[in-house]
C-alpha cells in the first residue's frame, strides 16, 4: 500500500496531507509513503522533517503519484494531477463537490474512487475524521484575530488617567463550530459579544461561554437529524432581519459563519446593515465562499464600503497552517486506517460502512454520491 502525498497545486493553499506524525502512523499500518518535495513548507515541516519520519521525498507530482494506491490532498486534485493517479487509486481530500458534479466525471471515467473529507457524516465513530470541525474552529478563531489586527482601537476595556477605552462589541452570526470558537476568542480578548443562531440548541452553548445569544422568538427550530441548520421561512426571515438590524447597528465587529449544507450561505447582513455601522467597523465573512451571509463581501479581498471593512479570506485556517495541516492530516489518517486490514496489511474497503458511503463521489467507474445527482 503505497500512500501518495504531493505538495498542494495553489499557491494559496499552505496547508498539506500528511506529517511526520502521520506518516509515522502510516508506516505502522505497513504502508509506504511518498511525499512531494516541499510539500510540507508551508506548514513549517522540511522534507527532513518528513525523511526523518520514514517517508521517501520525491521532485515531482508525477513521481509521487504514479504509483500511489492511495493519494492525500488538502484540495481536490485539478485535471493536470488527475491525469498522473494512477488507475483504480482511492483519492480522499476537500472535494468541494456542491454544484461541481461535473468535475466528478473523469475521476468516475479514470476509475479513481474519490471521497469527500467535507461529507464526513456527523456521528460520533467519525468525530476525530470530521475535517469541518477540526478546520472551522481554526477559522472562527483566526476571524477574530484578523479581525483584531484590522481593527484600529482595542478590543478589552482599558481605564487609565487618560480616560476609558470602552470594549470592542463582537456579534457572531451563526453558533456552530467556527461560531463557537469566535465567541470565546473574542471573550478572551476582552470584548463584549452576543452571537445568534436559528438552532435553539445553541443558545445554551452561547451563553456558557459568557455571550449573549440574540434569536427570534419562533416556532420553528432549524436543527436537522445531521446537527446542521435548514433554509427558514420567509416569515422567520422577515423577523430575523429586523432583529438583526437592530442588533448590527451597535457592534464594532460582525463576524459571519451562517451556513447550510448543500446552500448557498443565507444573506443575514445587507447593505443597508452594513451602513447603519460606524466607520472603522469590521465584518469577516467566513461564509463567502458560498456567497456570503454578506452581499458586500467578496472572495478573497477586503472590502471598504462607506468605512466598514469586509473581509473575506476564503482559506483562514490556512492561515494557521502548522495547526490545520496537524488536524487535517490526523482526520485523513483516522478515515483512511478504516480502509486498511492490519493483519492482510492491504486496503479493504467496508462498502456497508456509512462513513464510505456517505463520503465516496464516485465508485468503481460511476458517480454515486446524491450530492452528484
Ligand atoms: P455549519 O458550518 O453548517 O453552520 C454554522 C452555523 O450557522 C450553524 O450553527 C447553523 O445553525 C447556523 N446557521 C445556519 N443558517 C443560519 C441563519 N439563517 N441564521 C443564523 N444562523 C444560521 O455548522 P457547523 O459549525 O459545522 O455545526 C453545526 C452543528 O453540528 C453544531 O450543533 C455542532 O455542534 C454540530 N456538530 C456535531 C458533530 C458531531 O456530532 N460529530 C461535529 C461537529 C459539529
Amino acid at each position: 500500500m503505497k500512500i501518495g502525498v504531493p505538495a498542494e497545486a495553489a499557491a494559496s493553499e499552505s496547508r498539506v496531507a500528511a506529517t511526520p506524525e502521520t506518516v509515522k502512523k502510516f508506516i505502522g499500518l505497513g504502508c509506504k509513503v511518498v511525499v512531494q518535495s516541499g510539500a510540507g513548507d508551508g506548514s513549517d515541516i522540511s522534507d527532513t522533517d518528513f525523511k526523518a519520519a520514514g517517508a521517501t521525498v520525491e521532485k515531482t507530482a508525477t513521481a509521487v503519484l504514479r504509483s500511489a494506491d492511495i493519494v492525500l490532498k488538502v484540495t481536490r486534485p485539478g485535471p493536470e494531477e488527475l491525469k498522473l493517479i494512477k488507475k483504480g487509486a482511492l483519492c480522499a481530500a476537500l472535494m468541494d463537490p456542491y454544484g461541481n458534479a461535473a468535475e466528478f466525471q473523469p475521476f468516475a471515467d479514470k476509475g479513481v474512487t474519490a471521497f469527500a473529507m467535507e461529507l464526513m457524516p456527523r456521528i460520533s465513530r467519525a468525530q476525530s475524521m470530521d475535517v469541518l470541525s477540526s478546520q472551522s474552529n481554526l477559522a472562527g478563531y483566526k476571524a477574530v484575530i484578523d479581525a483584531a489586527a484590522t481593527f484600529n482601537r482595542a478590543m478589552p476595556m482599558m481605564m487609565t488617567a487618560a480616560g476609558t477605552v470602552p470594549p470592542a462589541r463582537v456579534f457572531v452570526m451563526g453558533a456552530g463550530v467556527a461560531g463557537l470558537q469566535a465567541i470565546a476568542t473574542a471573550r478572551r480578548l476582552g470584548a463584549i459579544v452576543s452571537a445568534t443562531d436559528v438552532r435553539r440548541a445553541a443558545g445554551e452553548q452561547v451563553e456558557s461561554l459568557g455571550a449573549k445569544f440574540v434569536m427570534v422568538e419562533a416556532e420553528e427550530d432549524a436543527e436537522t437529524a445531521g446537527g446542521y441548520a435548514k433554509e427558514m421561512s420567509e416569515g422567520y426571515q422577515r423577523k430575523q432581519a429586523e432583529l438583526l438590524a437592530a442588533t448590527i447597528m451597535k457592534q464594532d465587529m460582525v463576524i459571519c459563519t451562517a451556513l447550510i449544507p448543500g446552500r448557498p450561505a443565507p444573506v443575514l447582513v445587507t447593505q443597508e446593515m452594513v451602513e447603519s455601522m460606524k466607520p472603522g467597523s469590521i465584518i469577516v465573512d467566513l461564509a463567502v465562499e458560498r456567497g456570503g451571509n454578506c452581499p458586500l463581501s467578496k472572495p478573497g479581498k477586503t472590502v471598504v464600503h462607506r468605512g466598514v471593512k469586509i473581509i473575506g479570506d476564503l482559506n483562514l485556517a490556512g492561515g494557521l497552517a502548522g495547526n490545520a495541516s496537524q488536524l487535517y492530516s490526523k482526520n485523513l489518517l483516522n478515515f483512511v486506517e478504516l480502509m486498511i486490514d492490519k493483519d492482510k496489511k492491504q486496503i479493504a474497503i467496508d462498502w456497508e460502512d456509512e462513513i464510505i458511503t456517505g463520503t465516496a463521489l464516485t465508485r468503481d467507474g460511476k458517480m454515486v454520491h446524491p450530492v452528484l445527482q
